[in-house]
């Protein structure tokens, strides 16, 4: 069964092609809208350390797990658990993924359908008042449109419906024309322009408090929330503990190195979010008005600062509207891994064409985004509960932490990290790294992630 799903269930074109649609999974949202909304929440440049260490320690170790998985079992989560360790619970672990993915899937297209509406309001000129402003009007003004558009249930509605509608088109039509195409092209332009904006924002006067804020780490504010949710950022901008990088490993050659394949997207990933914060935060302290305290509680942080960048820019209208489109390609592609999980499962293993799964999936996670778009101001009950937020924190910090927790138990005792090592192996033969990934897998890991997952269970009661 395992052998002709390979053809079935198609291939990537070549390592590039892999390391294009990994990357185009793990950059978007995570990086660009909450990787500053994190760090301006939790201490600034101590969150940064924490989370550079969590993806070098923990992130690549079990983004290399996932894909030696996937690779191995050439399937979706569950079929792959139930591959290497048959009749047994471990299949459970596949479901967890399933589950999570419909759940991160349906409040994160809320947000991508603000990185739509924004792109909407920069075309008809929303923010072009906000260049000629001086002082604690601009953030005002920027606030108050922010505001403003995240309170209204209608559009709400309207832009999470658009991005469920597209992703769920990309996906019925299957992973080469679909996740490649739209990846490979666009990832550099994206990259290319954030390095323009972050040039900018860096040299704004007053840029330096922010750049401090950003990097001179404070370690008094190192708390045990600063390290479970650094690390649960980690999960959440590599795509990880879910299965989607499983899944994505499932259609790699057994010629490439995933090793180093591993190393460009956890880098390319991380020098995305840096470079978003080199954009927010020397903006941020360059604004008037503006302290850490202000915007501790914003959800849309980057939403309402960057149309101040971009209105600082001799001809930002342009780069504003092209802004707006990479960030939606960025989420899209995005958008388009979470579904290909719960898409994969029901191709596989249940036996669903890809359209009729794409399409159900894709409604059943509109309908969970619902209540999460109308929780930023639009419904008073939903608002109060800050249901988003909650959200994010169930399942984009929480199951990942316990999905990849049990990855790591999975692949290091269960499967045996000398097998998995094995696997790894076959497009790399040295993979010199190999005591250490052994020495993470088992115990940093694990270890690490069970002590954070008990911290919170401890702050919680
Ligand atoms: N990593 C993506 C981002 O940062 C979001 C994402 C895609 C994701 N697939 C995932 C997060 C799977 C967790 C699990 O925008």
């Amino acid at each position: 069964m395992a052998g002709d799903a390979v053809t079935e269930r198609g291939n990537w074109g070549s390592k590039m092609a892999f390391i294009f649609a990994a990357s185009g999974s793990a950059i978007g949202l995570g990086s660009i809208w909450r990787f500053p909304l994190y760090v301006g929440r939790h201490g600034g440049a101590v969150f940064v350390l924490t989370y550079i260490i969590a993806v070098i320690f923990i992130g690549f170790t079990v983004m290399l797990a996932e894909l030696a998985i996937g690779r191995h079992t050439q399937s979706n989560p569950v079929g792959a658990y139930k591959f290497i360790k048959p009749n047994s619970q471990w299949k459970l672990l596949g479901y967890l993924g399933v589950v999570t993915g419909v759940f991160i899937l349906s409040y994160y297209s809320v947000i991508a359908g603000w990185a739509a509406g924004y792109l909407y309001k920069t075309v008809i000129g929303a923010f072009r008042h906000l260049g000629a402003m001086g002082g604690a009007e601009t953030w005002a003004t920027s606030d108050r449109i922010f505001k403003k558009f995240a309170a209204d249930p209608l559009q709400m509605i309207i832009c999470l419906f658009v991005i469920i509608f597209l992703t769920s088109f990309v996906i019925s039509r299957g992973v080469k024309s679909g996740i490649e195409r739209w990846s490979k092209i666009l990832m550099p332009f994206l990259f290319a322009l954030i390095v323009f904006l972050a040039i900018r924002a860096l040299t704004l006067p007053g840029a330096g408090k922010g750049l401090a804020f950003f990097l001179n780490p404070d370690f008094s504010k190192m708390t045990p929330a600063v390290i479970l949710n650094a690390v649960g950022q980690a999960f959440f901008s590599l795509s990880l503990g879910m299965g989607t990088m499983l899944t994505y490993g499932s259609y790699i050659s057994k010629k490439d190195n995933l090793v180093t394949s591993a190393g460009w997207v956890c880098f390319s990933t991380t020098l995305i979010a840096v470079l978003a914060g080199f954009i927010i935060f020397p903006t941020l302290f360059a604004t008037p008005g503006l302290s850490p305290e202000t915007f501790e509680a914003e959800t849309g942080l980057m939403f309402q600062v960057l149309p101040i960048t971009i209105s600082k820019l001799p001809g930002g209208y342009v780069f504003g509207i092209l802004f707006f489109i990479l960030l939606l390609i960025a989420a899209l592609t995005s958008t388009i891994s979470m579904l290909e999980v719960p898409t994969a499962f029901l191709v596989d293993e249940r036996k669903w064409s890809r359209k009729k799964a794409a399409v159900i999936i894709g409604i059943v996670a509109f309908f969970f985004g619902i209540p999460a778009a109308l929780s930023n101001g639009g419904v008073k009950i939903l608002t109060k509960w800050n249901l988003m937020v909650r959200m994010d924190q169930v399942f984009g910090t929480i199951a990942l932490a316990v999905g990849a927790l049990l990855i790591s138990i999975f692949v290091a005792y269960v499967w045996k990290a000398k097998n998995a090592a094995g696997e790894i192996m076959l497009g790399n033969t040295s993979f010199r790294i190999r005591p250490v990934w052994m020495f993470c897998i088992r115990f940093v890991a694990p270890v690490t992630i069970l002590i954070v997952l008990v911290i919170i269970v401890y702050g919680l009661f």
